[in-house]
């Protein structure tokens, strides 16, 4: 088999990539190494920026996301048993995020890909990129006992970040930054009606915890947990009973509880991987980079590295221009680097670190004291929440 571009990932941005490319006409084939089932089981991100709707929109996926999706124009910070709102409307000129979940939002591309007869090709085992400095690079794969070829012009490795594309790059080539935090985050879905209209992140001694949601009656909530702890160790009711206990009262007291029907911990890192191009393969979304969920960017990054990917690819086959090609890694990782810092910020901000002294502490507090006194401090904080533009 010969394709156009050889997608390495079936997950949001592998398969956003291959929805956009053949709306243009030009062949693609994703390698997913799980069964749709399974990627469809991972709760994940929840928080879409702007740019990232409209791209779903372009993409013709966008038409549940806008019947089911709930526009938000601000959230809420909790600390020292009070709730400050941050008003993302207000401070970025109208702006506002979308709540959707990425079950949701990937569930939307199999059906567009299945719709336009697109290649997904599930339960891809052993898949390997050879040749990648050639103008003929190639894929290996398994399904079972057989083993398949495929010749591509380009790989774009989408397959996260413990996928085979970024380790295919030969050590002396990429430089790797990572910084890993003392905790996870516990989370729990729960068919239960969420305590908040929009979200809480909430800053207590006891550690930080997030209200979050998926619809009017599906929550989502997470509380910073030591990374020795495991999800075994965790009962329901110890869950709800610690969430209680690090948010201000009244939130507490209206807190509806119920069985969890997903729990799961996810450690805390921040991760970038240099550069995002190897010959004619790219690097795209936690493939080449990591963030600490707390600034809801992890998602939303590898949705601005598929924009820019699409456009180049387009300029490439469409236009035979390889601008947009030659500085993909360059571009995508100033705007990825943006994310890095923010995310960094908003974890710092909120998380109680065991390391930390007490003027570590004090500095903590005034932090958060200076953004909520501050105009311009919320307008950076919302400029970013809701995304900097591509
Ligand atoms: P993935 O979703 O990891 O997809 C990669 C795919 O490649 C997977 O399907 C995998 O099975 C496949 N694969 C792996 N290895 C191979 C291989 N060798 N061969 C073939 N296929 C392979 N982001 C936000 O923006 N907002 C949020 O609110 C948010 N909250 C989060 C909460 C949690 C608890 C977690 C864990 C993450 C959160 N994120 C959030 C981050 C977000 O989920 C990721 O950034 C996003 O999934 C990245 O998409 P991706 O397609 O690049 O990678
Ligand atoms: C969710 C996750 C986040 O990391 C975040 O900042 C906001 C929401 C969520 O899963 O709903």
């Amino acid at each position: 088999r010969k394709t156009k571009v050889g997608i390495i990932g079936g997950g949001p941005s592998g398969l956003l990539l291959s929805q956009l490319l053949d709306l243009k006409g030009i062949d693609n084939v994703v390698l997913e190494k799980h069964s749709r089932d399974y990627v469809l089981g991972r709760i994940r991100a929840g928080v879409l920026e702007h740019g990232f709707a409209a791209l779903m929109r372009e993409a013709q996926c966008g038409e549940r996301m806008d019947r089911e999706g709930e526009i938000h124009e601000g959230f809420f910070i909790a600390h020292d048993g009070v709730k400050d709102r941050v008003d993302l409307h207000k401070h970025t000129g109208g702006n506002s995020v979308m709540v959707y979940g990425q079950t949701e939002l990937t569930r939307d591309l199999y059906e567009a890909r299945d719709k336009m007869g697109g290649e997904v090709i599930h339960e891809a085992l052993d898949v390997t990129p050879h040749d990648l400095t050639s103008d003929a690079p190639w894929l290996t794969y398994r399904l079972g006992d057989d083993q398949y070829r495929i010749d591509c012009d380009y790989i774009v490795g989408a397959d996260g970040f413990h996928g085979v594309s970024r380790k295919s790059i030969p050590k002396e080539v990429l430089t790797e930054y990572e910084k890993v935090y003392p905790f996870g985050w516990l989370g729990v879905l729960s068919r239960t009606k969420p305590v908040s209209p929009e979200l809480i992140y909430a800053k207590t001694e006891r550690g930080f915890a997030l209200c979050s949601l998926r619809s009017q009656v599906l929550s989502r909530y997470y509380i910073q947990v030591p990374l020795t702890d495991r999800v075994e160790d965790w009962s329901d009711e110890a869950f709800w009973a610690e969430l209680k206990a690090r948010l201000p009262q009244d939130v507490a007291e209206a807190l509806i509880t119920g069985p969890s029907i997903e729990k799961s911990i996810a450690p805390l890192r921040s991760f970038v991987a240099e550069p995002m191009r190897y010959g004619n393969l790219f690097l795209a979304g936690d493939a080449a980079h990591i963030v600490p969920p707390t600034g809801a960017r992890g998602l939303n990054s590898a949705a601005s590295d598929i924009y820019y990917l699409y456009h180049a690819l387009m300029d490439h086959y469409l236009k035979g221009d390889d601008a947009g090609l030659e500085s993909y890694s360059e571009k995508a990782l100033a705007r990825v680097w943006k994310a890095q810092r923010f995310s960094w910020w908003m974890t710092s901000m909120l998380h109680s670190f065991p390391e930390n002294s007490t003027y570590d502490r004090r500095l903590q507090q005034t932090e958060l004291e200076y953004l909520m006194s501050s105009e311009a401090a919320m307008t950076s904080l919302a400029e970013n929440y809701v995304g900097l533009p591509f």
